[in-house]
């Protein structure tokens, strides 16, 4: 008898919307230890973050929130431990039982697709609303300019900023800024947003029209999130999970529903009666 040969298109071979990428974390900390100088700031941090996941990181100033979110964006350098995004490592691997540096080639491979938006507007100043969303898409993914133009009109209209596309910075309100900065992190596809913060420095009357573009986005696209806020009822629409920190470990962490409505730990109760 013949080996019984699958004909092209059979389903003896899995089927290729299942791939085995949907096993391995999108984010994942691995004994984290991040220190400035002699001052420790995280330590022993184990967490991660599923594919499309959408996380609120909460705590009192200074319990490492911010770290956490440039870690990832390799803007500090990991002490200890180890970060993979979507399995691969991002600052540094474990080969033969040794912790190795990995190439500045490999890290930017890695963080191409990561975004952030800052609590302070961040645009480039001198270059118009367009410019500034066409750049990284131009510069670093190396795509054309006509199609870095389309994209990034698309992506000005989806933050209702298209009328403002051959404005400046300094020519906008903070919210629109903040929309224009959610924008330009759309433009590089990303597959992980980092948001620190981002209505913070807003005066009040223009946090929401911020964050109805980033509940939209939560709400129309796969993109995992790690998201700093004091705006609990957003966190509690966009995300699946909170965790809350202090001093550089997680508390405890669970469904939005109930860390904000029967949390645990007497930290998390007066951390969030003095903010609520
Ligand atoms: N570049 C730095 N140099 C020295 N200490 C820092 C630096 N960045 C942050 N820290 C310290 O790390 C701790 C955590 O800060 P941060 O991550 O900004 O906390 P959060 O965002 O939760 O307020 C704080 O004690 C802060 O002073
Ligand atoms: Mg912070």
């Amino acid at each position: 008898m013949p080996e019984n040969t699958p004909a092209p298109g059979s389903s003896a071979v899995p089927a290729a919307d299942t791939p085995a990428s949907d096993a391995v974390p999108h984010i994942e900390f691995s004994d984290v230890l991040k220190r400035f100088g002699d001052h420790t700031v995280l330590e022993d941090l184990n967490f991660t973050v599923s594919p499309g996941e959408r996380v609120t990181l909460i705590g009192p100033s200074g319990s490492g929130k911010t770290t956490i979110l440039r870690l990832v964006m390799t803007l500090e350098e990991l002490t200890g431990g180890y970060i993979h995004i979507g399995g691969h490592p991002l600052q540094y691997e474990r080969r033969d039982g040794r912790r190795v540096r990995i190439s500045d080639k490999m890290r930017r491979r890695t963080t191409t697709h990561i975004g952030m938006v800052f609590q302070h507007f961040n645009l480039f100043p001198n270059m118009t609303v367009l410019e500034n969303l066409i750049e990284a898409p131009v510069h670093v993914m190396g795509l054309g300019k006509d199609e870095a133009v389309a994209k990034a009109e698309g992506l000005l209209e989806k933050v209702g900023m298209s009328a403002k596309q051959d404005a400046r910075p300094t020519q906008l309100s903070g919210g629109q800024q903040q929309r224009v900065a959610i924008a330009r992190a759309l433009a590089m596809d990303p597959e992980i947003l980092l948001l620190d913060e981002v209505t913070s420095a807003l005066d009040p009357e223009l946090v929401d029209e911020v964050l109805g573009v980033l509940k939209d986005i939560a709400a129309e696209t796969d993109i995992s999130m790690l998201i700093v806020t004091h705006e609990m009822q957003f966190a509690r629409e966009v995300s699946q999970r909170v965790m809350m920190f202090d001093k550089g470990r997680i508390v405890e962490q669970g469904a939005p529903e109930k860390i904000f409505s029967e949390p645990d730990h007497r930290r998390t109760k007066d951390f969030l009666r003095a903010v609520l």
